[in-house]
């Protein structure tokens, strides 16, 4: 683990230039990165996470200019989305240049690209080449925040870690598919879709069930402990139980429940959308390492603003019900 000066973001550089796999900080989570050219290291990226093989990356461009060289065709919808949102936290997906590694599309026909918005991506993209980088947790289990997440999640696996900081955002980019018209939200994030849509000046559709998209699983974006998303109405009802059960519920929400059963561990996270988003990751992660054994959530509520903070705790929770169910999830 390396604070991110000049000098670390050149040997991480040299580092990847060589093969290597580095860990970098982006304005949504920290990036597992790895050269886009580089089969050999792009493989190791999938190794790392313990990612399913057919599950494309994205690649992290320095600048708009280097679309051309990833994607055969950018249609105007696509230009106009790139010029308002980078550098930033959206992902295009295009249709793939035919060098285009099919270990880093999955064997799609497509790519995804986005240009990050945060000095440290940017400079080591610009002295190292276009990067792959999921972000840099273990497949299936909640992205990482911080670079002492990723310390925890991946340590030795990893030939270098650039500390940024905590990432500004907190939540993955905002995917959207150009293959088709209108542009599909395949991913809801960092960017809240109506913002997309007024840019686009029309809806975008919704997600097509043909393309694979990992974050589409169910059960993604997990965390180690049982977690269950509630109406704030039941939630009290369910925490009353589980702690007649003998069980150590955790929760989070939105406002300070009027009477909790003692030693019930609360968490207030901001009513606000993206200050939620912000912290989310780094809560869960607390509260599984707070040997606490359920962790109930407060439903946000159902608007576009919250959508993508609603979609990682659907998961979440869904991962939870699969394990009940008997099925392993991810
Ligand atoms: O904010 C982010 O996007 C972070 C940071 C590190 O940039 N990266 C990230 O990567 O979330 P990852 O690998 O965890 O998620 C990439 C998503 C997956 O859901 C993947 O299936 C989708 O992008 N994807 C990649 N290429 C695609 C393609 N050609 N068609 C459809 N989906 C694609
Ligand atoms: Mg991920």
């Amino acid at each position: 683990l390396r604070p991110a000066t000049p000098a670390a973001v050149d040997e991480a550089a040299a580092c990847l230039r060589a093969g290597g796999v580095v860990a970098f900080p982006t304005e949504t989570v920290y990036g597992l990165g790895a050269l886009a050219d580089c089969e050999a290291a792009v493989r190791r990226v999938f190794a790392i996470k313990g990612r399913p093989a057919d599950h494309p990356l994205i690649v992290h461009l320095a600048d708009a200019d280097w679309m051309d060289r990833w994607a055969r065709h950018v249609p105007d919808a696509a230009k106009a989305l790139a010029r308002a949102f980078w550098p930033g936290p959206l992902t295009l997906v295009l249709e793939r240049q035919p060098h285009v590694l099919d270990a880093v599309t999955g064997g799609q026909d497509s790519v995804a690209l986005r240009v990050p918005d945060h000095p440290v991506a940017r400079d080591l993209i610009r002295a190292a080449g276009a990067l792959v980088a999921p972000s840099a947790n273990r497949f299936g289990r909640v992205s990482p925040t911080t670079a002492q997440h990723v310390l925890a999640d991946l340590g030795a696996d990893v030939d270098l870690i650039l500390d940024g900081g905590p990432c500004r955002h907190g939540v993955e980019s905002t995917i959207v598919g150009l293959l088709d018209d209108p542009p599909t939200l395949l991913r809801p994030g960092a960017i809240a879709a109506d913002r997309l849509e007024a840019i686009l000046g029309r809806p975008l559709a919704r997600r097509d069930a043909g393309v694979r998209v990992s974050g589409s699983l169910p059960a993604h974006y997990a965390p180690a402990t049982p977690l269950e998303l509630l109406p704030a109405e039941t939630l009290w009802q369910r925490l009353v139980m589980l702690a007649r059960q003998g069980l150590r519920p955790a929760v989070l929400a939105l406002q300070t429940p009027p009477a909790m059963p003692p030693q019930t561990q609360l968490t207030i996270l901001p009513a606000e959308p993206e200050r939620y988003a912000h912290a989310l990751y780094a809560t869960l992660r607390a509260l599984d390492a707070s040997g606490c054994d359920r962790i109930l959530v407060e439903a946000p509520p159902a608007t576009t603003a919250w959508e993508a903070v609603r979609d990682r705790l659907q998961r979440a929770a869904y991962a939870t019900a699969a394990g009940a169910r008997g099925s392993a999830g991810t």
